[in-house]
């Protein structure tokens, strides 16, 4: 896992949505894994400015999201359609047949969660996986507890999620308590990952993430299995990792590296 500590959310919200900018400038059709929630809005500012300065386009990138309540209607604001729609697709490019997000079918839920396996499979895979984390360590709604093997399915929200998104609707009530998501084993085979913590609020699944026993307890620590993941954080996520000076000193070495790397291209 390579672990990148940023001074501030700003920094990690501009590195990441250069990444995403490099990923579709180098393959114009590449296919996207994309989250929701606070974390990823900054890095699709980026993005976006990216865009707006026309150094990218969506035109020919396909996306699948993370993750869908069960039980709004797709224009209701708090779905995740709408979301996507509101801060990214909605303001650039994007073909919007080819962005996909589970599209919970409550009549028969085990077909459209297979149908969305089989999408991604027909696009070819996904190429880069952004990630969001749960503060009970989940990554998209695969809740502690989740199989390391799951596929896309039907997963009830904890309270623990439920309270923390209770910020985004009237009241706690009103949160949805079920959800589908893509399964733990979907998306680690992404190609590449790219998961984003930002916060002090983050810093206890941060730790247990990048440092901890690969558990079912705490699912993002099945990244550690994934020959490409990246974790960006900021300095208040990376407060309470115990190999901190050692996460800086590789990440210095690496950019030193890379400028080589750049320098003999020129
Ligand atoms: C959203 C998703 C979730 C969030 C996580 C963190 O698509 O998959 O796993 O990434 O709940 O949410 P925020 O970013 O709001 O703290």
């Amino acid at each position: 896992m390579r672990v990148v500590i940023l001074d501030e959310k700003s920094d990690v919200d501009r590195r990441a949505g250069q990444i995403l900018a490099q990923q579709i400038q180098t393959v114009p059709d590449s296919v996207l894994g994309l989250a929701t929630g606070s974390t990823p809005v900054g890095a699709y500012n980026e993005l976006l400015r990216i865009y707006e300065a026309g150094e990218v386009s969506f035109r020919d990138c396909t996306t699948f999201n993370l993750d869908e309540y069960v039980g709004l209607p797709p224009d209701h604001v708090q779905s995740y359609r709408h979301f996507m729609q509101e801060h990214l697709f909605g303001k650039a490019d994007f073909e919007p047949t080819q962005c996909h997000l589970p599209c919970p079918n409550i009549a028969q839920l085990d077909e459209s969660c297979e149908e969305y396996e089989a999408r991604i499979d027909e696009a070819g895979g996904i190429d880069l996986q952004l990630l969001g984390i749960g503060t009970d360590g989940h990554i998209a709604f695969n809740e502690p507890g989740s199989s390391l093997a799951s596929r896309t399915r039907v997963k009830a929200l904890t309270q623990q999620t439920r309270t923390d998104n209770a910020r985004f609707f009237e009241s706690i009530d009103e949160v949805p308590k079920l959800a589908v998501t893509m399964g733990i084993a979907t998306i680690l085979e992404a190609e590449k990952i790219l998961l984003l913590a930002t916060g002090e609020n983050k810093a206890s699944a941060v730790r247990d993430t990048v440092e901890g026993p690969i558990s079912a307890s705490v699912p993002a620590t099945a990244l550690q299995l994934h020959p490409k993941a990246t974790i960006l954080l900021d300095k208040p996520a990376a407060r309470l990792l115990a190999r901190k000076d050692y996460y800086e000193q590789v990440e210095f070495i690496q950019r030193e590296l890379e400028q080589n790397d750049a320098l003999n291209h020129h």
